[in-house]
This record gives structure tokens, sequence and C-alpha cells, in this order.
């Protein structure tokens, strides 16, 4: 039997795996260590975790490399269907060992309708830091991005409950605590800030004030970024990401649905700041899995959601590598 050769017209242009792998580096990731790499062939592109990125102190398992490298999957995935190519992704071809985390298919498809608001979106999106104001997210609003997050494979609960809401910011204090007194730890944070032109956390854009609310503290301590005075409270919207079981199938899902969330999130204004030390500490993980999530499922992030202040001045980006060291054909 013979098969047709594909129409010339069904071949990916470079140019526009380029466009698709540029986007998707875009994404968030741990301490911006983009810990990933692409491999592009015909029309699939690869995505493998970059293991020499991962955190050796605060990501022994590779967790938060994973879900950096699912933020950066949805992201694909995202720009693909805006630029008009139809993703079919296959997660983790060659097991869960495997530094391939996925594969994925392009084919010719009509640009999603949304097209130029989606990549918008993942220009504008970015991790601010800043005091959210005093204006409660509704909760409908904060289920909408739950939901979300559950439409892309992630489990994603609110917490909304005085007593949960309490401890876990109980707990994300003591896992802060924790972690300041942990040297090496400690010191490979410092590494990653102001780390280099095209990778780390930047001091400008890390709050130069640490708030007294546990939640609100950030993990870099004190930066470089001033805030005008004004009345603000921590009534943030809390959202924890949640899988079956806590391994790379169900970090990449994760991964995949932080992307889908932040990315609505940004859409509707709203602001949203990852805080994983709860989870990195293995007790605070397992006593928030035991006392917030009552047992139901891994806890693999915490995320608080918010407004910023109209009048805020834009935060500067955060760096990103060149396409040509993530990127090989
Ligand atoms: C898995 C994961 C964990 C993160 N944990 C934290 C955190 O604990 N605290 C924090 O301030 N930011 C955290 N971030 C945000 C990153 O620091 C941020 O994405 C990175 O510096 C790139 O900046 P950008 O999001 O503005 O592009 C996390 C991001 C990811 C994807």
């Amino acid at each position: 039997m013979t098969v047709d050769p594909a129409p010339a017209a069904t071949v990916v242009p470079a140019r526009i795996l380029r466009d698709i792998v540029g986007h998707a580096c875009m994404a968030p990731s741990v301490h911006n260590t983009q810990p990933w790499s692409w491999h592009a062939s015909g029309n699939t592109l690869e995505l493998f975790a970059d293991t020499g990125r991962r955190l050796a102190v605060a990501d022994a398992r590779g967790r938060n490399l994973v879900i950096s490298c699912g933020a950066a999957l949805h992201h694909a995935q995202v720009a693909a269907g805006a630029l008009g190519w139809e993703p079919t992704v296959t997660r983790l071809p060659d097991g869960d060992d495997s530094t391939l985390l996925a594969r994925i298919e392009l084919t010719p498809a009509t640009p999603s309708p949304d097209a130029g608001e989606e990549l918008q979106a993942i220009r504008d999106r970015c991790t601010d830091r800043r005091r959210f104001t005093s204006w409660p997210v509704p909760e409908e609003r904060l289920r909408h991005l739950a939901a979300t997050a559950d439409e892309w494979g992630g489990q994603a609960m609110v917490l909304q409950g005085p007593s949960e809401r309490i401890r876990t910011d109980l707990l994300v204090g003591r896992a802060l605590d924790r972690q300041a007194t942990d040297e090496p730890l400690a010191e490979e944070q410092r590494h990653w800030v102001n780390h280099s032109a095209r990778d780390g956390v930047p001091g400008v854009v890390i709050p130069a004030n640490a708030p007294s609310d546990a939640h609100l503290r950030t993990r870099f301590g004190s930066g470089l970024l001033t805030e005008p005075e004004r009345e603000l409270e921590g009534s943030d919207g809390l959202l924890v990401l949640r899988g079956a079981s806590d391994d790379s199938p169900a970090w990449l899902r994760t991964g995949e649905a932080l992307s889908a969330l932040w990315l609505r999130a940004t859409r509707e204004g709203l602001s949203v700041v990852p805080l994983s030390q709860v989870i990195e500490v293995d007790e605070t993980r397992e006593r928030l899995r035991g006392e917030v999530l009552h047992g139901m499922g891994m806890p693999h992030l915490l995320v608080r959601v918010g407004w910023l202040a109209i009048s805020r001045g834009a935060l500067p980006r955060t760096s990103r590598r060149p396409l040509d060291d993530v990127l090989s054909w």
C-alpha cells in the first residue's frame, strides 16, 4: 500500500516552531530556572526535563522542576492553537522515569478564536509578589479558576473556610522558618537571586519589606522593589493544586493546570503567586495533606490569587535563556 505524501502545506514552518517554543519558554518556573529543553523534528516538538537545572536541595525529587515543565507544556499548546496548529500531546511517552516529558504532534487547524488574547496573556503573565489590595476575590471567581485548572487535568481546591486558611497560613510560616535555618537551602536560594542575565530571580521583582503575614512573605527575603504606603489586607484567595499521586505524571498535569489557571487569571486582571515552600518541607506538606486536604489528594503547589492596585507601576520582566540554548533541531 502506498501512502500519499502529506501536502507541503501541512509541514510546520520552522519560524512557527520557534514561535511556539518562544512562547512556551515564557512560562513560570521555580526560581526562574527554566529547567527544560526542546527538540523540533518535522511536525513534532519534544519537551525534555533539564535535570542539570533541578534545585538539588529544595527540589530533590524534581517536583517543582516537572511542574515548571508542565507549565511550559501548556504554554506551548496555547501558542500552537493560537498560531493555527492543533497540538496532540503524548505525556511521558518513554515512561515515568524518562527526561522526555512530552511529545507534541502538530496538525494544521483554524487558529483559536481568541488567539490574540491568548498570546497576549502569555506575554503579560508574571509573578508579582507585591501585596494585593484588600478587595477580596469573589469565591465564584476562585471556583472558576479551579475549574479551569481541572479542565487541564489538575485538581484544584479553593481554601475558603477560616480554619483551613489559618492552618495553611501557620504551615506556610513554619515552612519558611524551617527553610530559613537550613543553610544549604538558603545558599541555593541566594544563588538564584540575581543569578544571570538569562535566568534566576532579579532583586528588582522581590518586595523590599517582607510582610508579617506568613503567606505574604516571599521566600527570597527582602529585595529592591519598593511599594507606596497604602491600606492593604491579606484577603487574597488561596488554592491548592494537588494530584492523586506525588510523581512525574501527576506533577506534569499540575504544571499544565497551573499555567491554565494563571493565564485565565491574567486575562481577568487577577494576580497569581505560587508558594511552594510549604510543599518542599516534608513535615508541612504532610500536615497540609492531613489537616487541610483531609487526606484527599497529594498537595503539589499552593497559590495565592488577588487583585493588585490599579495604580501600581509595571514590574520588570524576568529574563529568559536564548531560544538557541533551549531548542535543538
Ligand atoms: C513550581 C513553581 C514554584 C514556585 N514557587 C515560588 C515560591 O515559592 N515563591 C515565589 O515567590 N515564587 C515562586 N514561583 C514563581 C517563580 O519564581 C517565577 O515563575 C519565576 O521567577 C519567573 O518569573 P515570572 O513568573 O515573573 O515569569 C514558582 C514558580 C513555579 C513554576
